[in-house]
């Protein structure tokens, strides 16, 4: 299932607009339309009671950005959105676009590199822990606790228990007694401390909202970057014409983040029956989002299975929708495009070797990628 979730997707759509999985205990929304809606719904579908498929981290995520609902979410959200507002972003685009300069060059100069390792994670690890003002925060404790936290998302199975213990790492850490001392001046999680000097969030949920900077912006954004190397290598045709017309770049990503979408699903909290298509769902239930899905929806979307450049894909739900809706998006196009940028000034060819999955109860993507470039 894992390893290619799509057919079981499609047996999904086809089953129904809402179908239960008794072995999860969750009904499960694929379609494009009825998936929107719900994100669009958070009355409805709440996010108060966690957005996770086990109770048990239902339970222990109350009251984050993720898992919290209006009035508590606008609050927490607007505290930590403020720096990833496209107007804030600008400020740091210059340093983003030179890095990823510094950074192709030189993987370009040496012919062949890893486009999961050397490529897709040095931005989001290096200007990420720069900016939330962790930078002795440590590489890889940063990528494994980032896994960790998608992990303990999904089914409470082996791979989320053993997850559970690097959460609880990470969360120790972030609440120690003296993270604010060694955040940088000026970094966005000081100021998420600054916001609680004034009375704008309780002290004590400020290494939860600094979580919301490190957990969420790793893995989604190297999952996609090397998705769309791995996209670029099988159809080098759809290379060609982003290299003609640079201005198909956001359309690019936006097919990568559809065709591949690294978040494939996420739950709510149903709090009053709901009528999806000619089903009920009870209120009390718990259902799954899955963007993954709709991102394939053959009722949404003409030749779902192929990756087109020239596609309009921009309401796809690979960042969700509604107001949960990807805190970090314009992060996340903004880096990709600073390596797309310099990729088809100094790429002809992509010349892919095998793709390793990395398993991941609720992301998908590539942990290795052996690449040689022309
Ligand atoms: C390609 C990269 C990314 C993808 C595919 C992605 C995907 C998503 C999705 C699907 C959601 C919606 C969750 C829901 O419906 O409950 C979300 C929320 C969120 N994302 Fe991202 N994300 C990406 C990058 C980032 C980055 C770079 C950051 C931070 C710097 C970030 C921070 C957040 C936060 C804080 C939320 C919670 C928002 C809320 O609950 O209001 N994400 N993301």
């Amino acid at each position: 299932m894992l390893r290619d979730p799509y057919p079981h997707y499609r047996a999904l759509r086809d089953l129904g607009a809402a179908v239960f999985l008794p072995q999860n205990g969750l009904y499960a929304i694929s379609r494009f339309e009825d998936v929107r809606a719900a994100l669009r719904n958070a009355a409805l579908f709440s996010s108060a009671q966690g957005v996770a498929a086990n109770d048990q981290v239902n339970e222990m995520s109350r009251g984050t950005t993720l898992a919290s609902d209006a009035p508590l979410h606008d609050r927490l959200r607007a505290i930590i959105a403020a720096p990833l507002l496209p107007r804030a972003l600008e400020d740091i685009g210059p340093q983003i676009r030179s890095e990823a300069r510094r950074l192709v060059d030189d993987l370009v100069g040496r012919g062949q590199f890893d486009a999961v390792t050397d490529l897709a994670q040095h931005l989001p690890l290096t200007i990420v822990s720069k900016l939330v003002g962790l930078e002795d925060y440590g590489r890889g404790s940063m990528l494994r606790w980032a896994s960790a936290t998608f992990n303990v998302l999904g089914t409470m199975n082996p791979r989320g228990c053993a997850a559970m213990t690097e959460v609880r790492e990470m969360r120790s850490y972030l609440g120690g007694p003296d993270i604010r001392e060694r955040l940088r001046p000026g970094s966005w999680g000081e100021r998420i401390f600054e916001a609680a000097d004034r009375g704008e969030v309780e002290p004590e949920r400020c290494p939860v909202l600094m979580r919301d900077y490190l957990g969420p912006s790793l893995d989604t954004t190297i999952f996609a970057t090397a998705n769309l190397i791995l996209l670029f290598g099988q159809h080098p045709e759809q290379w060609d014409l982003v290299r003609r017309d640079p201005g198909l770049i956001p359309n690019a990503i936006n097919e990568a983040l559809r065709l591949e979408s690294p978040i494939r699903g996420f739950t709510r909290h149903i709090s009053a029956d709901a009528g999806i298509g000619d089903v009920t769902i009870p209120a009390g239930s718990r259902a799954l989002l899955l963007y993954a899905s709709a991102n394939r929806d053959e009722r949404k979307w003409q030749n779902p299975e192929s990756f087109d450049v020239r596609r309009r894909a921009s309401d796809h739900l690979g960042f969700g929708n509604g107001t949960h809706m990807c805190a970090g998006l314009h992060l996340a196009r903004l880096e990709m495009t600073a390596l797309l940028e310099v990729l088809i000034e100094k790429v002809e060819r992509f010349e892919i070797g095998a793709p390793v999955l990395a398993l991941n109860n609720v992301l998908r993507g590539l942990a290795s990628l052996p690449v040689r470039v022309r």
